[in-house]
């Protein structure tokens, strides 16, 4: 019996000396791959809660404070709710204690830190207990796919309703945040494992063959079938702080947690669209600016900024021989494909140009700014977001699919890598090992 435990104790050690042998190879960075829903535009991942098959797709929310997801399919034996009143609980942005009526489960806890969940596609928003479980993702060293990580300490989510999944692409169960929180997935990883606060997308265009990916902890970024890093050819432009906040609930004083930029014009074909320029700045109570989206599939434009570009865009169209038809919703510049040429950036088109602090030209060819839909029939791909909107300019999916886009939360900086078009690849074409 004592040689079993010293056996057991041998073991034991040997397995603490193996572990501590592989935590010295700290991974430089963290993977996840990134699917494209072609009916409900949405951009989803898969969250790893244990080394064996228990995953849960997500749709990724950049400007999402935290995570959720419906518990009720998954085993999740690792979950804990997090009290109310703890040091976990003060340093979310926790509206209160929860409790339930009902039979204990994940999500159904007394005394729980509550936090709130939201849809944008539904605007519903729901007062969630937050819990925590083992989250597990791959290291990459951008140029392959290396091994599975555990996250040292468990990742914060709540659980929601069903009730909560409507909207959502069908074969999701929850949302992810991206925002500038700390519950994020990029915050989460960044934090416990100490990387850089960097995390990068390269969204899918397609939901065919490959994914896209989502990079955490920073650069290289190799995209075969080149051999360097492809964050050359890079547009740097500081993110700004909206000093108030844009999410469902928030407490005055907040600032937004969501990801703005300076745009300081925009042209087609390289002459000016005449915008009045006080929408491009953020006012005081937090409206105008420019923010980036992913639960937006086409760039919304205040209603003066989108008439000006469509106005323009099509006039520039017609000098290119482009063939007007009959427009479809809810675009309002529509084309005959077949009067139009394409390359290898995508239909032959006017281009449009944001323009950015330092001379800067953020250029969108036809891939970006043109929607294929019925058949021969190609529009413009912004749409009219209303009169006095919170954010002027909402940058959206498609217009962000297949640039590299690193928010480089250190420095606090946007960097778009627009070497992807000129190269014949896309975000999909990351060598997978
Ligand atoms: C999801 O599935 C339902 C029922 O199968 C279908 O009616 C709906 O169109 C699907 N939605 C999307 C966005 O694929
Ligand atoms: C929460 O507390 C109430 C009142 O004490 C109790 O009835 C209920 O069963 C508890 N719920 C859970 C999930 O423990
Ligand atoms: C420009 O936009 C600001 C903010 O919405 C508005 O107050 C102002 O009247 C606009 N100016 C013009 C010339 O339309
Ligand atoms: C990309 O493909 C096009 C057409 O196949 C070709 O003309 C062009 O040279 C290629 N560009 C690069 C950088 O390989």
């Amino acid at each position: 019996m004592s040689s079993a435990l010293h056996y057991t104790l041998l073991i034991l050690l040997l397995a603490v000396a193996l572990s501590s042998a592989a935590a010295q190879a700290k991974p430089k960075a963290f993977l996840y791959f990134i699917k494209k829903d072609p009916e409900a535009l949405q951009y989803s991942t898969t969250l790893e809660f244990s080394t064996q098959v228990n995953f849960v797709d997500v749709v990724l929310d950049l400007g999402g404070e935290h995570t959720w997801f419906d518990c009720d399919s998954y085993d999740l034996p690792t979950y804990k709710p997090i009290s109310c009143g703890t040091t976990k609980c003060n340093n979310v942005k926790s509206n209160g204690c929860i409790g339930c009526n009902l039979p204990p489960k994940p999500g159904c806890t007394n005394n729980t830190c509550g936090v709130s969940s939201y849809n944008p596609f539904t605007n519903d928003l729901y007062a969630q207990g937050l819990g925590e479980i083992n989250l597990f993702s791959t290291e990459t060293n951008g140029l392959a796919v290396g091994e599975l990580h555990k996250l040292p300490k468990p990742f914060p989510f709540s659980c929601a309703d069903s009730d909560l999944l409507r909207g959502l692409s069908n074969a999701t169960k929850g949302m992810t945040g991206l925002a500038n929180t700390v519950t994020s997935l990029h915050s989460q990883w960044s934090s416990k494992f100490k990387l850089p606060h960097k995390f990068a997308l390269c969204l899918p265009s397609t939901s065919e063959l490959n994914p896209g990916h989502m990079f955490i902890g920073g650069g290289p970024y190799y995209f075969p079938p080149y051999t360097k890093n492809i964050a050359t050819q890079l547009l740097t432009t500081k993110l700004v702080i909206n000093p108030v906040s844009t999410a469902p609930i928030y407490t005055e004083g907040d600032h937004s947690d969501e990801y703005f930029i300076d745009v300081t014009s925009i042209s087609v074909d390289n002459r000016p669209v005449s915008v009045n320029a006080s929408l491009l700045s953020i006012d005081m109570n937090g409206y105008g600016g420019t923010k980036f989206t992913t639960v937006t599939p086409y760039t919304k434009l205040e209603t003066s900024i989108y008439k000006a570009l469509v106005g323009d865009f099509k006039k520039a169209a017609s000098l290119r021989k482009m063939k007007r038809v009959a427009s479809v919703a809810p675009f309002s510049a529509c084309f005959r494909a077949s009067s139009v040429a394409t390359s290898q950036t995508g239909p032959v088109v006017p281009y449009i140009d944001i323009g950015l602090a330092g001379n800067q030209h953020w250029r969108f060819y036809g891939a970006n700014s043109m929607v294929s839909l019925k058949k021969d029939v190609l529009c413009l791909a912004f749409v009219d977001g209303g009169s006095k909107p919170r954010t002027s300019v909402v940058i959206g999916g498609h217009q962000m699919e297949n640039y590299l886009i690193e928010f480089d939360l250190v420095s606090s900086k946007l960097v778009i890598s627009t070497s992807l078009l000129f190269r014949n690849t896309t975000c999909q074409q990351f060598r997978v090992l």
